[in-house]
C-alpha cells in the first residue's frame, strides 16, 4: 500500500492551521487526508483548534473551554498568519464534516485532550462521524491512553490510534493493549524495528510532522501508512519520483 499524504492542520505551511482555506488548499493540492485538533468549548460543542487558548491563532484570549461557542465565532482565525485571511473563522467539526462528507478524504481527528479533560469529548467526536456517515475513513488519534481506551470501548471497528511523542519501552504492546489499531508517532520514533513491529502487531503507523525532503523519503523508503505533513504538494512530488 501506498504511504497516504495527510494535510497536518490542513496546507497549514500555506494558509491559517485547522481554517476552511488551510482545508480547501489540502483538498487542491489532492492529500489525501486531513488532520485536524478537535476540542469542546464552553458549551459542549467540539471545534478545531490547536492550542487550549486562543492567544496564538486568533485576537481573542482565554481558554477555549471559557468561551462559548458564539464568542469563539467572533474571533478572527486569519489574519495572524497573513493580511489576506483577515475574517477566516474557527470551524465547529459539523462544519468541517459538512464539507468533508462528500469529498474522498480520510479524516483524522486529533482529541486534544491531554492537557484538558474535556467531558465526553469521545461521544461527541463519534456521534458526528457517524451522522455525516463518515466512520469508515475516519482515523480517532489522541495523546491521551485513556481517551484511546474509551474511544475502543465505545466502537470496536473504528480506526483509533495512539499518538505519541516520546519514546516507550514497548510502544507497540501499549497501544495494542490500549486497544488502538494504529500508532501516530513523532518522527524522531521512527525506526525500521518500530515499522517491522507494527506490521507485525497489525498496527498502521503514521509519522507527524514529515516535512523535509530526508524525513519524507525516510517514511517512503519504510513504506510506513501515514504522513502528516504541513507541506502535501511537497510531500506529493516526492512520492510521485520516488
Ligand atoms: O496528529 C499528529 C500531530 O498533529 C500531533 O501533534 O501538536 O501537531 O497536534 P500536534
Ligand atoms: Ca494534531
Amino acid at each position: 500500500m501506498q504511504t497516504m499524504i495527510f494535510a497536518h492542520r490542513g496546507a497549514s505551511n500555506y494558509a491559517p492551521e485547522n481554517t476552511m482555506p488551510a482545508f480547501e488548499l489540502a483538498y487542491q493540492m489532492e492529500a489525501e487526508g486531513i488532520e485536524t485538533d478537535v476540542q469542546l468549548t464552553k458549551d459542549g460543542i467540539p471545534v478545531l483548534i490547536h492550542d487550549e487558548d486562543v492567544r496564538r491563532t486568533t485576537n481573542g484570549r482565554g481558554f477555549i473551554i471559557d468561551h462559548r461557542l458564539e464568542e469563539l465565532l467572533n474571533l478572527d482565525a486569519g489574519a495572524y498568519f497573513a493580511p489576506k485571511f483577515k475574517g477566516t473563522r474557527i470551524l465547529t467539526l459539523d462544519q468541517f464534516l459538512e464539507w468533508a462528507c462528500d469529498k474522498p478524504l480520510h479524516l483524522n481527528l486529533e482529541l486534544k485532550n491531554n492537557k484538558i479533560a474535556y467531558e465526553e469529548i469521545e461521544i461527541k467526536v463519534l456521534d458526528a462521524i457517524r451522522n455525516y456517515n463518515v466512520k469508515k475513513r475516519t482515523t480517532i488519534s489522541s495523546f491521551n491512553p485513556e481517551s484511546v481506551k474509551r474511544m475502543r470501548q465505545l466502537d470496536q471497528t473504528l480506526d483509533v490510534a495512539l499518538l505519541r511523542s516520546r519514546k516507550h519501552p514497548n510502544l507497540v504492546g501499549y497501544a495494542k493493549e490500549l486497544g488502538a489499531s494504529s500508532l501516530h508517532v513523532k518522527h524522531t520514533l521512527l525506526t525500521p524495528s518500530l515499522v517491522r513491529a507494527c506490521k507485525a502487531a497489525n498496527l498502521q503507523l503514521r509519522v507527524y510532522t514529515v516535512n523535509r525532503t530526508i524525513l519524507i523519503k525516510k517514511c517512503l523508503k519504510l513504506a510506513c501508512s501515514g504522513i502528516i505533513t504541513d507541506v502535501p504538494d511537497k510531500a506529493h512530488h516526492i512520492r510521485n519520483n520516488f
